[in-house]
């Protein structure tokens, strides 16, 4: 094993062969909720280890321990509650002890939930300890603020996946990435989360980060983002051309991180960490701005919030300052490595980069790899006329 699992032991909830046929079987008989994307998601990394030491949903106990300390209950950090979500009529309907499937709208069962416990929650009191604003203009206030009024706890079982067909090759459990990284000899691996293209600035970070440890894990999250993030499968094509002309292939590896995105900045930087410690990294980037969205968080709040655990996270925090390319340095640089003005440096914010590349124009390559930059284009292009 390259790493210990957050809390210990890596969770399997996951059922497969004829266990699972047989659990299957039963839970076409029991009554079903119906559950979002987000919440399938969050079923199958609870399943397959990524949320470990987590079980199932979060019980009240923990809940409340999450949002005031950051903390499960037993004193293990965890920064982001992992809930389910129901309606009040919905919550009438079950008993404690009570087996529910996992539905999703689709009509799959992805799961089951033994009721251990449902309780009522305050959602501005979630979004102000969370996200840090009750603004439903944040995107994660504004999901949270849509939710059911009660939460369902209890273990879960994961007997369906997702369909990750269109990313098969790259769709790895923290099980097979732990094994990927013995195979390889690497005994240090760099864990980068992004939910953007790769451009310049992250390829300078992680190559940064490669020069001191053995392999890179390039997870790009994959599950539900707002409306206006390139979609996965663009980003995925984009990874791997980056990857094929401006990588060593025998030192980073593509993987999808199956989760939603919350922009929950800080807190999620945490919950980022401790999911690549289950997936088997011993080292995690947090850089400018983490898992941030519009102007909620400070550039380096993240950084700041992440310190406080880091003796007890067991994964090494990488914190990178804001890269850009220097003109008059000729070379990627930050504000400790470059002494030349801002004028001198390459900065394109994320919507004048969209607009360009709306426009089937290349941003500078200096910002992003031209081959990158084509693989865009022609993806935004490709999206604009399926709508
Ligand atoms: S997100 O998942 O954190 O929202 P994003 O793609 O924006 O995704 O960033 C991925 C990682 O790169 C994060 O750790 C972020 O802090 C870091 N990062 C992004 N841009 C820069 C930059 N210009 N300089 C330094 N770090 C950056």
């Amino acid at each position: 094993m390259t790493s210990k699992a957050h809390g210990g032991d890596l969770v399997n909830r996951q059922l497969v062969g004829t266990a699972r046929e047989q659990a299957l079987k039963k839970a076409a008989s029991l009554s079903s909720i119906s559950i979002s994307d987000w919440a399938i998601s969050d079923l199958e990394l609870i399943g397959i280890g990524g949320f470990s030491p987590l079980t199932g949903f979060l019980g009240q106990k923990d809940y409340s321990s999450v949002l005031q300390t950051s903390r499960l209950s037993d004193g293990t950090v965890w920064s982001v509650p992992i809930t389910l979500s129901v309606t009040e009529k919905e919550a009438d309907r079950y008993q404690i002890g009570d087996h529910i499937a996992l539905k999703g709208e689709d009509g799959i069962i992805y799961g089951t939930l033994e009721l251990t416990e449902k309780y009522s929650y305050d959602k501005v009191l979630e979004a102000e300890k969370i996200y840090g604003t009750t603004e439903k203009a944040h995107a994660g206030v504004e999901k949270l603020y849509t939710r059911g009024k009660i939460y369902l706890a209890g273990p879960i079982i994961l007997l369906n996946r997702p369909d990750h067909s269109e990313f098969a090759e790259f769709h790895l459990d923290p099980l097979e990435t732990r094994q990927l990284f013995k195979d390889l000899g690497w005994k240090t691996i760099v864990g980068f989360q992004t939910r953007n293209p790769v451009h310049r600035a992250h390829e300078y970070i992680q190559k940064a980060a490669l020069e001191v440890v053995d392999g890179l894990l390039l997870n790009p999250l994959v599950g539900e983002t707002k409306s206006d993030d390139i979609s996965a499968a663009v980003r995925m094509e984009s990874y791997q051309v980056i990857l094929k002309h401006y990588y060593p292939q025998d030192r980073a590896r593509l993987a999808i991180y199956p989760a939603a995105m919350r922009y929950a900045g800080p807190k999620e930087a945490v919950l980022h960490a401790i999911v690549r410690k289950n997936y088997g990294c011993t080292h995690f980037i947090v850089g400018r701005d983490h898992a941030g969205v519009g102007d909620y968080y400070g550039t380096y709040e993240a950084q700041e919030f992440i310190s406080q655990f880091e003796d007890e996270l067991g994964i090494q925090i990488f914190k990178f300052e804001h890269s850009f390319y220097c003109n008059s340095c000729e070379n990627m640089a930050t504000a400790k490595t470059c002494p030349h003005d801002a004028e001198h440096h390459v900065h394109l914010s994320g919507t004048k980069v969209r607009e360009l590349l709306r426009n089937g124009e290349k941003p500078p390559k200096q910002f992003s790899r031209p081959e990158v930059a084509d693989v865009l284009i022609k993806g935004l292009r490709e999206t604009v006329i399926s709508n």
